[in-house]
Parts: structure tokens; sequence; C-alpha cells
């Protein structure tokens, strides 16, 4: 006797009536049409509606989520005025209101079907205050999402006082992975210096490593090249990520024809985070503006991981956000112009499959074997849900249900036509 089964599903590779057993927490089949002889304590008819492993955001700031406001809003809405608002922010900090608000962050996250988050950690200040406070909530959400903590020197890791010894300690203390800001140290000399040395930290310490690399317009802005030199040089092929890269936006085109192959040999992945480079890019611009996020398309030809994050949600950069990848799929799509069919269902793939390998998540996927995750939509493909980012009618994980919403569709009431009861767009 099965624990689950989940019957007549598409797949958002393109499969559809398809039956998904579940035993002890994992998929043990997958089977167009039904099982035969299968029998399932539970049994879900999925309606021809989309499964899909949950949704992963490998971009977030956790310690400074649903803080919008405190202790004022930014006016100008610049990265810069948000580094200033979270410097205001941060010695009004207390470890209870970050683990409240994180908390609640992830519950809207569950449902959402949104399971495995990457958060960046501020380490800049000495009393490793929010690494503290990640480190409880990554231990009171591990039965129901995958946290994982990035060590992130906010201020500059060469340009702030004891920035290495307090990112160390973060490591030492049990976050997960090693972070940078290059493009915020004083010179480009010190970037590309704090770029190897937290990469040989990582290397050390057998740590991935995720830099904010290159937040700027600025086409001169070219760490990237160096992480992508550091991960070939220390081996580290595989296990590194350039977070934003929006400089490549700016980049003269004969430069970025050398340094894609770069980046695709070096193994390093590549996340943008469209909701937040669409509005934090192109602010000392008139017109035309610039859009600011990195290279998409280009990279994933190249054959490099590229992945979207959330980044933000109602804090110092960013005022909106409800923990819904599909928005950030629906943004990335189309700042990136990926309107062909493939390129929709790469910006699935973006908050999906490429966030996971991003994050190195094992048994991820719809396939016998792997976890018993996933988020059932009421769309009936991957492109309909980024076009609808429709309910989450289910989301499970490891077999154990955490979410559920009933299938609404509208009823029409319009003058001289019969109702038109369950309405679908
Ligand atoms: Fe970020």
């Amino acid at each position: 006797m099965l624990d689950l089964l989940i019957t007549n599903a598409a797949l958002a590779d393109g499969r559809t009536s398809m039956t998904i057993a579940v035993q002890n927490g994992k998929i043990t089949d997958v089977t167009k049409g039904p099982i035969a002889g299968a029998k399932a304590t539970e049994t879900v008819d999925a309606g021809g509606y989309l499964l899909s492993p949950p949704f992963v955001d490998p971009h977030f700031h956790m310690d400074a989520t649903l803080s919008y406001g405190l202790p004022r809003v930014n006016e100008s809405g610049t990265l810069l005025e948000g580094i200033a608002l979270w410097g205001e922010l941060k010695p009004l900090l207390r470890a209870e209101a970050i683990i409240e608000r994180a908390l609640t962050y992830c519950d809207w996250a569950v449902a959402k079907g949104l399971l495995a988050i990457r958060t960046h950690v501020d380490t800049s200040d000495a009393s490793l205050l929010a690494v503290d406070a990640l480190l409880e909530v990554r231990k009171q959400v591990a039965p129901y999402i995958d946290l994982q903590l990035v060590a992130f020197p906010q201020d500059g890791v060469l340009r702030s006082k004891g920035g290495i010894e307090n990112l160390k300690r973060a490591l030492d203390k049990g976050v997960d992975a090693v972070g940078g800001i290059p493009h915020f140290e004083r010179t480009m000399t010190e970037g590309a210096a704090s770029v190897r040395l937290l990469c040989e930290i990582a290397a050390e310490r057998g740590k991935l490593v995720d830099m904010h690399c290159d937040e700027s317009d600025d086409p001169m802005s070219r760490h990237i090249e160096t992480l992508a030199f550091e991960a070939q040089r220390l081996g580290l092929q595989g296990r590194v990520s350039g977070s934003h890269c929006t400089s490549m936006h700016s980049m003269e085109n004969y430069y970025v024809s050398k340094l894609l192959p770069l980046i695709a040999e070096s193994g390093v992945s590549v996340i943008a985070n469209p909701l937040i480079n669409i509005t934090l890019q192109g602010r000392h611009d008139t017109y035309p503006k610039r859009r600011g996020m990195t290279r998409v398309p280009e990279l994933m030809a190249a054959g490099v991981t590229v992945a979207f994050g959330h980044d933000c949600a109602m804090d110092p950069w960013y005022s909106l956000g409800q923990a819904d990848m599909l928005e950030v799929a629906h943004m990335g799509l189309h700042v990136a112009q990926m309107t062909s069919q493939e390129g929709m269902r790469a910006c699935f793939d973006a908050v999906t499959i490429h966030a996971a390998r991003v994050m190195h998540l094992p048994r991820y996927g719809i396939a016998a074997g792997c976890d018993a995750s996933f988020v059932l939509l009421q769309a009936r493909d991957a492109i309909d849900a980024i076009r609808l980012r429709p309910n989450r009618l289910k989301v499970w994980r490891k077999g154990r249900l955490l979410a559920s919403a009933p299938a609404t569709l509208p009823t029409l009431h319009l003058p001289g036509r019969p109702a038109a009861v369950n309405f679908e767009p």
C-alpha cells in the first residue's frame, strides 16, 4: 500500500496524464496513465493541472525581510539609499524581531509552494546578531523549508573593520556558503582582492560561494571575470555563483563575447534578480533608461546555469513582494524579452530546476528516487503558470501536505448573456 498516489497530472516538461506514486516521503514511480494494481492510503486527482517540484529561491535577504518602513521608507528607491537605510536599521534590530519576521516570510513561502531558499545574512556587525537569528530560523523551519545561509559582508569584507574575522566567525557558527560584494569595496583592485580571498576561504573550508557581483550599471565593473577565474584556479567548478551581475547589461559586446565562455568553462552559475534589477538599475540614466538585468538568454545559450531570485520583499530595497517565484519568473521573462516558447519554459526552470542546481539540493525533481516534494498549480503547463500566477492547490514536502487552497474560477454575469460559471481566463 502506497502512502500517496497523484493521478492525471501534467508535468513541467510537457508530459500529461501522469501518475506519481509516493512511499515514505519518496517518489517510487512516475508513469504515463494509471499504475496497474497501485493502491494508496490517499489518492489525489490532479485534474490535468501542473505538478511541479517546489519553487526554489536561490537569492534572498531574510534578515531584512518584512522590515518595510523601519525606521523609514526608501524615498529614492535606489540601491545606495537602501544600503544607507539598512545601516540605520541595523542598530535597532533585535534577534526576536528578525526571527519573527523571517518565520512569517517562510509561512508566505510555503503557501506559494516555495520550499527552498538561499538567504544572504549580513556578517558586517561584530555581534553577528542576524547570523544567530537566521541560524535559529534555519533550525525552526527545517521540517518544511530548506534554508541555506550565505555569509554576506554587506559593508565590504575589506572595506569594513573586522570584515574577514566576522565572516569567518559566521562560517564557524555553521553558515553554509561564502558571500561577498566586490563592487562595494573601495577600488576595483580591492574588489578583485576580496574575490580572491573569499574564494580561497571557501576552498579551504569546502563551502559553496555566492557573491553579489557587479551590481551596478558600470560597464567596467568586471568582478565576474575574477570570480570565474578564481573558481577555475581553485577547482571550485560547479560550486560558485555570481549574483546580480547587472554590469553585464552595460558591457561592450566584444568583451562579453570573451567573458561568456570563461563563465561557462569555470562552471560558475549566474543568479539574476529581475524584480530588483528592473527597479534599482538604470537610476543614473535619463532616457532611454537601461533595464539593467544581466544577459540571461545569452548566458543560457553559452551553457551557463541561470536562476532567478526574489532578492528582497518589503525591505529597505523593495517595497513589494509576496514570496511568489512565478512573479519573479514573470518579470524575468519580460525584462529579458524571453517570449519564445523555449524562453518562457526556461524562465520557469530558472525558479525551479536551475535554482535547485545552484543550491545543490539533493533528490530534487519529479522522478523515481526524488523526494516527494511538489506543488500542484491551477495551470495546465509551465507557460500558463507564469501567465496566470495561479492558486497553489496543494503543497507537499517529502509526502506531507503543507498547504492547500481551493481551485477557484470566477463566474461572469454579463448583461444579455447567460452566466458563465467557472470562467477560465
Ligand atoms: Fe541581494
